[in-house]
């Protein structure tokens, strides 16, 4: 392995998937619209203790009408665990949560970052709107479509699986980090200002289980007026601009 692609220290992807689905598609699993049994469904316990927690926090916890309140960050749990929101995924948050797979799935189908169809094991989106575009946008698309070898139509109209499984590359409609114009999202941290070569770099790297473009992190940059210090420890003890 090269100097350029050596392994960061510290590199750990949130995006990655912890138990990768074995599903590669949507199969139909039950009634969608019969809340399912907790005891009839194979539900890993920690996917099971996370999503009780998380009923945990809303108001209203003791009915299953209080815990739809939690249906978002209970999918998200799904597709941190499987790499998407699988039916498997779904009927067991269903069953834990108390509530129908057919609302979850609804909810799931509205969001875009909530994916009901299989996302490689890392994901990457780039940004195409405004102030992306006018610096390059669709260029840097094309180019990380090309390296990792995904369809750059499908890419441009809600996301390309790679050839080989690994990515999904999408477009996407400002990401909130209009300052690093051109941008783009790799496994959920930002990078930017990218040119149309950073796109080989990074998907090489990745390949290699490196950390990406260490050097156009956003998690890297100084904030604007030099490192601060703050007293919250949350703040302290994340990894970001004021380690
Ligand atoms: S326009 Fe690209 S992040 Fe906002």
């Amino acid at each position: 392995m090269s100097d350029e692609f050596e392994m960061h220290e510290e590199f750990s992807s949130p995006g990655i998937p912890v138990d990768r689905a074995d599903t590669t598609g949507r199969e139909p699993l039950g009634d969608p619209q019969e809340i399912p049994e907790l005891s009839e469904v194979d539900c890993p316990d920690e996917l099971r203790e996370q999503i009780e927690e998380l009923v945990d926090r809303y108001p209203d916890k003791d009915s299953s009408e209080g815990h739809k309140s939690a249906s978002i960050p209970a999918l998200w749990a799904v597709q941190r665990r499987y790499g998407w929101c699988t039916p498997e995924g779904i009927l067991q948050a269903a069953a834990v949560m108390r509530v129908t797979p057919a609302y979850l799935e609804s909810v799931a189908s509205f969001y875009d970052l909530l994916r009901l169809s299989p996302a490689g094991n890392q994901q990457i989106l780039v940004c195409t709107n405004i102030s992306c575009w006018m610096r390059g946008g669709d260029g840097l698309l094309d180019a990380f479509c090309k390296a990792a070898d995904a369809d750059r139509d499908l890419a441009g109209h809600g996301g390309a699986v790679s050839a080989d499984g690994e990515f999904l590359v999408s477009g996407f409609e400002c990401l909130g980090g209009c300052d690093l114009a051109p941008m783009a999202s790799i496994n959920e941290r930002y990078f930017g200002p990218l040119g149309d070569e950073d796109a080989a770099t990074a998907i090489e790297q990745l390949r290699q289980g490196s950390d990406p473009l260490p050097d156009k992190a956003l998690s890297e940059k100084e904030l604007p007026g030099g490192k601060q210090e703050s007293s919250d420890e949350r703040v302290t003890s994340a990894k970001g601009p004021n380690q």
